[in-house]
């Protein structure tokens, strides 16, 4: 049946289609992001209170998919200054709340399952200190060191292990190399119908002096490994509808749904 819903769904999805299929439009949000990302863009906003390097497009693309797949775990690698940590966090409160409100049931956020796990080479004390002062802080777990380094991974498995459903988010060292390693690591514990959402793919779509003091460039960046990875790895596929509708991303082709 045709309802007011399903109709308003529907002009969404192909205005989406062909807005991520216009040349103009491409050109345009490539040439404003070169411009912006002069001036750090991604450095200027907070999520309650912290800092967070993303843009709000990608923001709101990760409240949508929280929402959508309601994890019990997120993972994320490269904390910084605690603002996705901080997000992540504040959505998984709200998804406890709502089932509260549901059920009933009296919330009692220490006692939630739902929990986000960090992972970053290096927390600065000043960071951990506020991450650890929020009151999201009973939420978030942190583990210092790097995320390829085997005994890090083993500790993330070992916390995987006691949760149903979950979400990965990569955004930490930028190399082929590395996003790649994380992937292997990290990808798998993905559960069919959730993400493994890789930042920082834009890398590859960008001016090669853009980053004259990093590792990674264009043919050495997130996408790049993206792309290797997914050459292996047919239970993963990129979800081009949510890098269509931003449009201005940090992570086209870094959305990764998990499909078997
Ligand atoms: C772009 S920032 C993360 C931003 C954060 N996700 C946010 O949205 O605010 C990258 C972080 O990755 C961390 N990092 C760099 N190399 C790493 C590695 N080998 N393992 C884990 N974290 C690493 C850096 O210390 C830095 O804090």
């Amino acid at each position: 049946m045709i309802t007011e819903t399903s109709r308003f769904n529907e002009e969404c999805q192909v205005e989406v289609e062909r807005q991520g299929s216009d040349p103009v439009t491409s050109a345009t949000t490539k040439e404003w992001m070169n411009n912006a990302n002069r001036f750090k863009y991604s450095y200027h906003f907070s999520v309650l209170g912290r800092p967070i390097i993303q843009y709000p497009q990608d923001i709101v693309a990760m409240q949508e998919l929280i929402w959508e797949i309601k994890p019990d775990l997120i993972i994320e690698t490269g904390i910084a200054h605690g603002g996705s940590l901080i997000m992540s966090a504040s959505m998984l409160a709200l998804l406890d709340m709502c089932d509260a409100i549901e059920s009933g049931a009296t919330l009692n956020p220490r006692e939630s399952k739902r929990k986000v796990l960090g992972i970053d080479i290096d927390i600065r004390a000043h960071n951990r200190a506020a991450i650890e002062a929020h009151p999201m802080a009973s939420r978030i777990q942190m583990i210092q060191g790097s995320s390829i380094a085997p005994e890090i991974v083993e500790q993330v498995r070992e916390v995987a292990k006691g949760h149903e459903c979950i979400l990965v988010c990569l955004d930490s060292n930028h190399t082929h190399a590395h996003v790649l390693a994380e992937l292997r690591a990290y990808a798998p514990l993905t559960s069919v119908g959730s993400y493994c959402v890789v930042f920082d793919t834009i890398v590859e779509d960008m001016p090669a002096d853009m980053f004259p003091d990093r590792p990674w460039g264009p043919d050495n960046n997130p996408k790049t490994a993206v792309w290797e990875y997914l050459r292996a790895h047919p239970e993963f596929e990129i979800d081009k509808s949510i890098q269509h509708k931003l449009l201005i991303t940090v992570a086209p082709d870094g959305y990764l749904k998990r499909i078997a």
